[in-house]
């Protein structure tokens, strides 16, 4: 059982507040966790996964994880304790998985550990703007046969055979399922064009923790050789450096003096520099980082790319700090054509934002307005957050929800470094 949570629909209230002073813990990674999570399937026994964030997202992978037949315990500590027997489901049911993306990287390690796997396919009309034809066409290079229905996908495999796979773009999810199918291959996998990002390398280190043998992950080159059995392991959990992100976002609007505690600083590289272009000082600190903020941002461009490139996810928190800024920002989506939905939201609150495709240009304004707006997704919502700290008056933001997804305990954190935000039942 893992403790339920009751993840009710509410409102975020934000008010201005002054500058921020103080310190907060980052905790460990989301998009991190889930394929941890998800990779538990691959072998019976206990495993102890640390800082696994108390998010929403959590909480519905350990219900599609019970929903396999395996157990999910919160020890007192924190730590998450997932149980598998000496089998596993490969069907979990629709309804669980449906609206929740990340059960996609359930598809790898179910195959590979029990030979076949049925699961819903992500959000509906999702499939069209978030595909998985990377993922399929990944596993089935490794042998498995795909058979993508109206509302789900069978994948089965009696074995699975090592291959060579160039991926038509470094995409994390596929990079994922794939490595975690190849683990139990027969032979030897070479992912050409993987993913790069942190979360790939914290999972083959777990992978690797738990006896395959992977190399390589963190470079666009990841050699899997294929071994019989894994074993259950304890792993903790890289932290999240979107949460960082967002922190320090919310410095570069409020100003302030502040320290983030658990953070991975060469996970940070890029993020720093563009925060430098913007006038927000950080220096590394042991496991921390201290950061500064005074007087007004300055604009710069910003675009996003794949790791170790500017994360899309940071790009709407970003966007918020330079709607603000003294002059006039250019910043491009590159990765995700459609993630543009939280625009009309800050131009609600007085921004001025022209987009033009999948590129925007950024005037910036001097305040913004409070209102009511809504949050479509947990980065938008986010980004609403940290401009409502340079808006006048107060700000709703509806959606709440949504930041549950992945922050964990968001209005605590903001407040022991000042911020004056609160929830109200919408
Ligand atoms: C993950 C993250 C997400 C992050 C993204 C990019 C999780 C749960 N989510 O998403 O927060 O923003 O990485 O860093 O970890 N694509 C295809 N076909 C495919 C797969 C992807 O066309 O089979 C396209 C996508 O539509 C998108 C691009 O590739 O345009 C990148 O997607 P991908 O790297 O796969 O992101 P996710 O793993 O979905």
């Amino acid at each position: 059982m893992v403790h339920r949570h009751t993840w009710a629909v509410s409102d975020f209230v934000v008010r201005p507040s002054g500058p921020l002073s103080g310190s907060v813990s980052i905790g460990g990674a989301k998009n991190s966790a889930l394929k941890l999570m998800a990779a538990c399937t691959l072998a019976e026994g206990r495993y102890v996964l640390r800082d696994v964030p108390q998010i929403s997202d959590v909480h519905h992978m350990c219900g599609v994880l019970e929903s396999l037949g395996m157990s999910t315990e919160r020890r007192e500590d924190g730590a998450l304790v997932i149980e598998r027997g000496p089998s596993v489901i490969s069907d979990p049911p629709y309804e669980l998985v449906e609206r929740f993306r990340a059960s996609t990287a359930l598809m790898g390690p179910l195959v590979a550990a029990t030979g076949r796997v049925r699961i819903a396919l992500p959000g509906g009309d999702n499939f069209g703007t978030r595909p998985i034809d990377m993922h399929l066409r990944g596993l089935e290079a490794l042998g498995a046969i795909t058979e993508v229905g109206e509302r789900d996908v069978q994948i089965v495999a009696r074995r699975l055979i090592g291959a060579r796979i160039e991926l038509d773009y470094p995409s994390v999810g596929a990079t994922e399922n794939v490595l975690m199918a190849a683990v139990l291959a027969e032979g030897r996998t070479t992912i050409c064009n993987a993913a790069r990002e942190p979360e790939i390398a914290d999972l083959a280190a777990f992978l690797n923790r738990m006896g395959a043998q992977v190399l390589g992950a963190g470079s666009s080159t990841i050699i899997v050789d294929g071994v019989d059995r894994l074993r259950a392991v304890e792993h903790t959990v890289i932290p999240d450096r979107i949460e960082a992100a967002t922190v320090l976002a919310a410095l570069g609007v409020a100003g302030g003096e502040i320290t983030l505690r658990n953070v991975r600083h060469d996970h940070l590289g890029m993020l720093m520099e563009k925060l430098g272009h913007m006038g927000i000082r950080t220096s590394p600190e042991g496991d921390g980082l201290w950061a500064m903020a005074t007087g007004r941002r300055s604009a710069t461009n910003v675009a996003t790319l794949p790791y170790p490139g500017l994360a899309t996810d940071y790009l709407p928190l970003l966007v918020a700090v330079l709607t603000l800024a003294d002059g006039t920002s250019f910043a491009t989506e590159n990765v995700f054509a459609g993630r543009f939905r939280y625009v009309s939201e800050l131009a609600h609150m007085g921004a001025d934002i022209g987009v033009d495709g999948h590129h925007m240009v950024i005037k910036g304004v001097k305040r913004l307005t409070g209102t009511a707006v809504e949050a479509v997704d947990i980065r938008a919502g986010a980004a609403l957050v940290i401009a409502a700290l340079g808006a006048d008056g107060e700000t709703v933001i509806s959606g709440g929800d949504h930041l549950d997804r992945g922050y964990e305990g968001f209005v605590d954190k903001l407040r022991d470094i000042g911020v004056d935000v609160s929830r109200s039942l919408a």
